[in-house]
């Protein structure tokens, strides 16, 4: 057994440049709020403690975060980041390490934080360092003649030669708890900011002849923070084109990677192929050989092999299966599930249908709560009048049934296998099996009708 592992994460700060009334970190990449992937990383080191230092925005973090495990720590005022650990500490696990993140720095790999954990458990401080390009805003590393780090200073305290420093500190470490305590209890505000530091602890800790050891991300990405609305859709784009490598490096075709957006898990089988401008949300899974066709968003779908989905698609909670074809602009709604082999086309909305191997529903229709059997042809603009104003009621469509263009089934009503459905016709009562039924005016002519003319037309000279 290790000694405990505490995670504190820092979120009480205001995140003024937002410009929003969200909390910062409640903002979301590829669908998730920033602070769930802090956790999500968090996770994967399997704490004993996690605690959230939050403040502004108030109970809105809290009430958004729903995990029963984590504890918060209010922060209130907000006086810097050393202040902002000092709240967490009575939560903290005794002994053991702790690990300092920040709530709005959302791509860190849970294998550089591993790293930081493993050398702070062998009694070193481990801080996660960078080198920047433009360092302006960051605190930066100070190391002596040897390299050794010996503190951290913040820009707004910078010296000419301080500020020439391009190796920055993250924000991100790890130590003994024990020390961390402590160091804080020591920690003034006598700096640029009155703000009690956090990072003043390293220049404690080395002039008690500690050892401070440097770690580097595998880039800047993992320790880049969100302080603006550019800086997210920054950081967004670049997670995604992450997203689009790794699916290729599986064998995904994307016929274009800077045009896909996954905002959750996507799962492909072999030989997908994915056109331009597709959205998937939630949990979606692939199966071999499929096509997404361009634009079009998929959520919480699970899609057999085999199948083509064309442009325009709006597909959410559904199942469909192998071969199937659906689209141009069908929409599929909750409860769908196709079998293998149908055909949805275009202007198509289902919502809690079943719909049964090779059944064909191809032009303008809605097919709502229904259960439709195999071989069944739905022709256009047919449409299942599944709620009377009160409440909804089930169609029932049997085996190879066949249904005339632009009916209404009005449910509950059951067409019997076999059975035909006239074009127009308005179904109000079962239509039996193997039987034509239709409700039709009869068709009539007037010998000897004029078509009306404008009054105008009749004006003689
Ligand atoms: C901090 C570091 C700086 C580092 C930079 C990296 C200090 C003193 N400075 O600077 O060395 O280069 O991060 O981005 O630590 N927070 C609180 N309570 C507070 C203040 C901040 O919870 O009172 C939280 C914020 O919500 C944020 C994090 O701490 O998640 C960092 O705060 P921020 O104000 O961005 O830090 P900087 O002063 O920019
Ligand atoms: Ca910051």
């Amino acid at each position: 057994m290790s000694s405990p592992l505490n995670i504190v994460i820092l979120a009480a700060g205001k995140g003024t440049r937002m410009k929003s009334d969200l909390p910062k970190v409640l903002h979301t990449l590829a669908g998730t709020p920033l602070v769930e992937h802090v956790l999500a990383a968090a996770d994967q080191l399997e704490p004993d403690r996690i605690c959230i230092v939050y403040g502004h925005g108030g109970e809105r973090l809290p009430a958004a975060v729903k995990r029963p495990d984590i504890t918060w720590a209010l922060q209130e005022p907000q006086l810097g980041t050393g202040h902002a650990v000092q709240q967490a500490v009575p939560h903290l696990a005794e002994g053991g390490v702790t690990l300092i993140l920040y709530g709005d720095v959302p791509l860190t790999r849970p294998e550089t934080l591993g790293q930081l954990v493993m050398i702070a458990r062998e009694g070193a401080i481990a801080l996660l360092t960078v080198q920047m390009a433009n360092p302006t805003g960051y605190g930066r590393i100070v190391r002596n003649a040897q390299g050794q780090v010996v503190r951290i200073v913040e820009h707004k305290d910078a010296g000419s030669e301080e500020l020439a420093i391009d190796e920055v500190n993250t924000g991100i470490l790890a130590l003994e708890t024990r020390k961390l305590t402590a160091w804080l209890d020591r920690l003034t505000n006598a700096n640029a900011q009155a703000e009690y530091y956090l990072t003043d602890i390293i220049g404690m800790a080395t002039s008690e002849g500690e050892r401070v050891i440097p770690c580097h991300p595998a880039g800047e990405w993992e320790v880049l923070g969100v302080n603006s609305r550019h800086q997210m859709a920054e950081l967004e784009r670049y997670y995604q084109r992450h997203l689009a490598e790794a699916l290729m490096t599986r064998g995904v075709s994307l016929a274009d990677p800077a045009r896909l957006d996954i905002r959750g898990h996507l799962e492909c089988g072999r030989d997908v192929h994915i056109d331009i401008n597709c959205i998937f949300e939630g949990q979606v899974l692939l199966g071999d050989g499929v096509k997404v066709g361009a634009h079009c968003v998929l959520r919480d779908v699970e899609v057999g092999p085999g199948v083509e989905i064309k442009p325009f698609c709006h597909l959410e909670s559904a199942r469909i299966g192998a071969r199937a074809v659906i689209g141009p602009y069908a929409r599929l709604r909750p409860g769908t599930a196709l079998d293998d082999e149908v055909h949805v086309g275009n202007f198509v909305e289902l919502k809690n249908a079943q719909v049964g191997f090779n059944s064909k529903i191809n032009h303008l229709s809605y097919v709502g709560d229904a259960t439709v059997g195999r071989k069944v042809n739905v022709g256009a603009g047919t449409i299942t009048c599944n709620y009377d104003g009160a409440n909804k009621h089930r169609t029932i469509i049997e085996d190879e049934a066949f249904i005339g263009s632009d009916t209404q089934l009005v449910a509950p009503v059951t067409v019997g296998r076999g059975a035909t459905l006239g074009a127009g016709t308005t179904l109000t009562k079962d239509a039996p099996a193997d039987q034509l039924t239709l409700s039709r005016a009869k068709q009539m002519t007037v010998p000897g009708w004029k078509r009306p003319t404008k009054n105008s037309d009749k004006v003689t000279k």
